[in-house]
């Protein structure tokens, strides 16, 4: 569904990405671990359409990635919750929702989008008139959230929804997540809680220092000796 091959990818002469090749299945949830500066946001970033790898190709349904603008990767249906959430405060949820639905293919049937975001996170529906900035960490991960399936994605892909969350918060998050799976739409998602991750995904693959340096089923990478060292800490057992 998405394939990546030996993607490349630098600031300036600054090289973060150096051959990562990972791939997301219909259906599949995956997991894309790595410590801080390992270059995940910058291959996010580079499927989103924001930034031009400098070698490698992306395909996405069968069709090259590469050279797509972002505001047609989001049509071709790959939505992304970027990092930091990046929603705007001062407007209203319902506000920052609409804010989704902006490509043509979305507009149709925005409304029954609309329900649908609602039904999956009901106290959206609550605060819809309520300014963003008023809601709390959880409630505005809800919302952008919401904002990306308002684009009706076939892909989603999420960077990093449970920072500074508590750890209640984040299983509801990645329960929800699970339902949004089951209906149908694919998730990469981008983590540094690895225990959750795993837990989540059919599969995931460890970046490190921009490369590729584990993948597997999440149970297999859950009982990787080089995973758990690095990851799980002294306390893994
Ligand atoms: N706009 C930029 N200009 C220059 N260097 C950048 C830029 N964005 C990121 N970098 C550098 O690229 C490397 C990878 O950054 P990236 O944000 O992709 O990592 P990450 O895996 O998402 O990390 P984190 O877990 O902290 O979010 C880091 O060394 C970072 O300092
Ligand atoms: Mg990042």
């Amino acid at each position: 569904m998405l394939e990546v091959e030996g993607l490349e990818a630098s600031y300036g002469s600054f090289r973060v990405l150096s051959g990562v090749t990972l791939e997301v299945r219909p259906g599949e949830i995956v997991a894309l671990l790595g410590p801080n500066g390992a270059g995940k946001t910058t291959l996010i970033r580079c499927i989103a359409g924001l930034l031009r790898p400098r070698a490698g190709a992306m395909r996405w349904e069968g069709r090259p990635l590469g050279q797509a603008e972002a505001h047609t990767v989001v049509e071709r249906g790959v939505a992304v919750v970027p990092e930091g959430r990046r929603l705007f405060g001062s407007m209203s949820v319902e506000e920052n929702l609409a804010l989704g639905a902006f490509a043509p293919r979305a507009r149709r049937g925005e409304a029954s989008r609309l329900e649908g975001v609602y039904a999956i996170f009901p106290v959206l529906r609550e605060r819809r008139r309520q300014l963003v900035r008023a809601l709390s960490g959880g409630q505005q991960q809800m919302v952008a959230i919401g904002r990306a399936l308002m684009a009706d994605p076939r892909l989603l892909v999420l960077d990093e929804p449970s920072l500074g969350l508590a750890p209640r918060l984040v299983e509801s998050i990645f329960g929800l997540l699970r339902e949004i799976n089951r209906g149908g739409v694919s998730i990469l998602l981008v983590e540094q809680n690895v225990h959750a991750a795993l837990a989540l995904a059919h599969r995931g693959y460890i970046l490190e220092a921009g490369r590729v340096a584990a993948e597997g089923q999440g149970s297999v990478l859950l009982n990787d000796a080089h995973v758990r060292r690095a990851y799980l800490g002294p306390l893994a057992r």
